[in-house]
């Protein structure tokens, strides 16, 4: 295995004085360790212990390394990250996203994987605000090992134990790994919406934020794959590390994607394309008619990308459509599905429902997956990261 940089995240439990094993194994396994620990985890583990175990500085003060803006740049440089022990405090502020100190920093600036191993009581872990926030960290696909059933710091045993350091550092190197199953894969993602200009102001566009497409390229990017994103009218940021391409209208997409396609092992045709675009375009703002309560616009036929991309098709490329429908009904949705993935040609076709409320801006999505045959091969529900991750499970596990 390659040298890993890893982060470990020590909180404040008794449990912290096992972290230093955890380092221990870590560092004599080859891995780079950079030890990020509370306040509260220094009043149980001596820094000078930490620093030697791991044989490089650690970070415990938001305001050290202003210069290099270390508060982020750990947490960037991260492979994957564990904290050991995880105590049901700093659970609870790793679930609501909070940065008022160098770990909650470090992992909201991440993207690399992370391994929780939580110490606590067994009241404190079985309370209904701990299984809230474990769940929510789940659903976000933070990986958990432990706790274990066992002797406690007092006279109780139950569950609540931190998992053994040699567990703790097994689960670490499998998600590491695992995390990077795209590593030497080049993926190709479209995202957002296409805009065709009626005049120097207006145009016919949709509602696509791009946010699912973005996560698709995201969750691509984190498993270790080349990612270029080409973005339609992105609502939200690209990620960093992928190589992104900014376009406005169909026919810009058009030209990108088949640019791209050639060199792409995995295509995924996330955005949504416009079908017609404006037969003519006025070079000035059209004015409004006196003589008429109507306009009339003439739309004419966009190619259809997906289809061309299908048939100029290299080798093993893994080609993914994407279907937005406001069927109602279940079985009718997948038939929509089913027909659709005749005509475009495509490997497989992520199939969801939108509508006035549905689908778009949301942070969540639902989806069902089927293959070129119209076979269900699975469905995914969620926020939109979680559910790109399981599309990328699908779609290259068959292969
Ligand atoms: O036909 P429909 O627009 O529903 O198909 C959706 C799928 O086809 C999406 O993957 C979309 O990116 C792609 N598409 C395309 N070119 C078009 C229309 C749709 O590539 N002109």
């Amino acid at each position: 295995m390659t040298a890993l940089n890893v982060v470990v995240g020590i909180s404040g439990g008794i449990a912290a004085y096992k972290a230093v094993s955890v380092i221990r194994e870590l560092v004599l396994a080859g891995h780079d360790v950079h030890v990020v620990a509370t306040s509260n985890a220094l009043k149980f583990v001596g820094l000078p212990t930490l620093e030697a175990i791991s044989r490089n500085p650690v970070h415990t003060d938001l305001y050290e390394g202003v210069d290099e803006v270390r508060h982020v740049s750990v947490g960037q440089a991260a492979d994957v990250i564990v904290v050991a022990p995880a105590t049901a405090n700093t659970i609870a502020k790793i679930a609501t996203g909070q940065a008022s100190d160098f770990l909650g920093n470090t992992i909201l600036a991440s993207t690399a994987p992370v391994v929780l191993a939580p110490a606590m009581h067994t009241e404190m872990w079985q309370n209904p605000a701990t299984v809230a926030n474990v769940e929510t960290l789940r659903s976000r696909g933070i990986r958990f090992v432990g706790p274990e059933s066992g002797q406690l710091t007092g006279s109780d045993s139950g569950l609540g134990r931190m998992s053994e350091p040699s567990d703790i550092v097994a689960a670490v190197l499998d998600v590491a790994v695992a995390s990077r199953d795209l590593a030497g894969r080049s993926v190709l993602v479209t995202a957002g919406g296409t805009r065709e200009p009626l005049d120097p102001v207006r145009f016919i566009g949709n509602r696509s934020s791009g946010k699912q497409g973005v996560a698709l390229a995201t969750a691509a990017a984190a498993r270790g794959a080349s990612v270029t994103l080409i973005g339609a009218n992105l609502e939200v940021a690209p990620p960093a590390g992928v190589r992104f391409i900014e376009v406005g209208t169909t026919l810009e997409l058009q030209s990108i994607v088949n640019a791209e396609a050639v060199t792409a092992d995995l295509i995924v045709m996330a955005a949504a394309v416009a079908d017609y675009r404006p037969a003519e375009t006025a070079q000035s703002k059209i004015k409004k008619r006196s003589d008429s309560s109507t306009l009339e616009l003439r739309l004419e036929e966009n190619p259809d990308i997906l289809r061309g991309v299908v048939a100029a098709r290299s080798g093993d490329q893994v080609i993914v459509g994407f279907a937005a429908e406001t069927e109602p009904d279940d079985a009718a949705l997948l038939e929509l599905g089913r027909a659709k993935v005749t005509r475009k040609g495509c490997d497989y076709l992520v199939v969801n429902r939108v509508g006035w409320t549905e689908g778009f801006a949301s942070d969540r999505n639902t989806v069902i997956v089927i293959n070129t045959a119209g076979d269900r091969v699975g469905e995914a529900s969620g926020s939109k990261l979680s559910v790109a991750h399981r599309i990328l499970d699908l779609v290259f596990a068959a292969r």
